[in-house]
């Protein structure tokens, strides 16, 4: 089975509880929530989901509990995100081949099994929207600081590999934004250099030509301070292929990032 669908999903934290998104984000909830219904009708065994805000040195995580079950406060803004309940399946099995890929292929992929591991907001806040019903079983993995984007792209070919000999139904979910050079004040956009490089990466998404975008992404992420360094769209360009159509949807700032929903069907 192939991957059924793939996106990039914002996960700003002033959106994890709707009431207090602002009127300039507003349209990227609306967005996530129409996906959420997609990804129900396409009824998928397990999500796979790359988050920036989990960030490791070293190794590529792969988190195989087998119950995601806790309550976030984020370490980053208690104030906004704070004792958030999430409780999803987890799929040991398919994590595990994952893990084994990786190992074969002399990539540093290492497991993670623990209930007491707490998921980041990059998990959570997306997922709130697209499974509102936590009733799909979820694979988190970490974006990996040591491994370059190269790495990470090849990584994400072996993670495409597995999850394509699966005889699973896959969604894949890149959670993360474009330009990221923050600021204070949620309502600041990026600046028009930054921005002008977001327009082109959307635009050569929209043409379909991965290969350029994914090329353009040492500069852009350096320049515009792309989150993880661009590994999360990196690992996204990975797993899509050609035929794969995109829908370029809502997009917002925050506080001088920028942060768009694109699926790929
Ligand atoms: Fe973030």
């Amino acid at each position: 089975m192939t991957i059924l669908f793939s996106m990039l999903a914002p996960h700003v934290p002033s959106i994890c509880h709707e009431e207090n998104a602002p009127s300039f984000q507003q349209e990227m909830v609306k967005d996530l929530k129409k996906t959420a219904e997609k990804i129900k009708d396409l009824k998928p065994d397990v999500i796979v989901l790359v988050s920036c805000h989990w960030p490791s040195t070293f190794f590529h995580y792969v988190d195989a509990t087998p119950e995601h079950k806790g309550m976030l406060t984020a370490f980053e803004c208690p104030d906004l995100i704070k004792d958030v309940p999430y409780f999803f399946p987890g799929d040991a099995e398919l994590a595990a081949q994952l893990v084994e890929a990786g190992e074969k292929n002399g990539i540093k992929a290492v497991s993670v099994n623990d209930p007491y591991y707490v998921w980041d907001y990059g998990s959570v806040v997306p997922l709130r929207y697209l499974v509102p019903d936590e009733d799909i079983p979820v694979i988190n993995l970490s974006v990996t600081l040591a491994a370059s984007l190269q790495e990470t792209y090849e990584w994400g070919k072996t993670i495409k590999k597995v999850l394509e000999d699966s005889p699973k139904k896959i969604v894949f979910v890149s959670s993360g934004a474009l330009s990221h050079n923050l600021v204070r004040g949620r309502e600041n956009k990026p600046t028009s250099s930054e921005h002008a490089m977001d327009k082109e990466f959307l635009q050569l998404i929209e043409k379909k030509d991965y290969e350029s975008a994914y090329h353009m992404l040492p500069q852009y992420a350096r320049l515009a301070g792309v989150e993880s360094g661009g590994r999360h769209l990196a690992m996204l360009l990975s797993v899509i292929d050609q035929e794969n159509q995109p829908t370029i949807g809502a997009a917002g700032q925050s506080s001088g990032s920028w942060n768009a929903v694109i699926t790929f069907q």
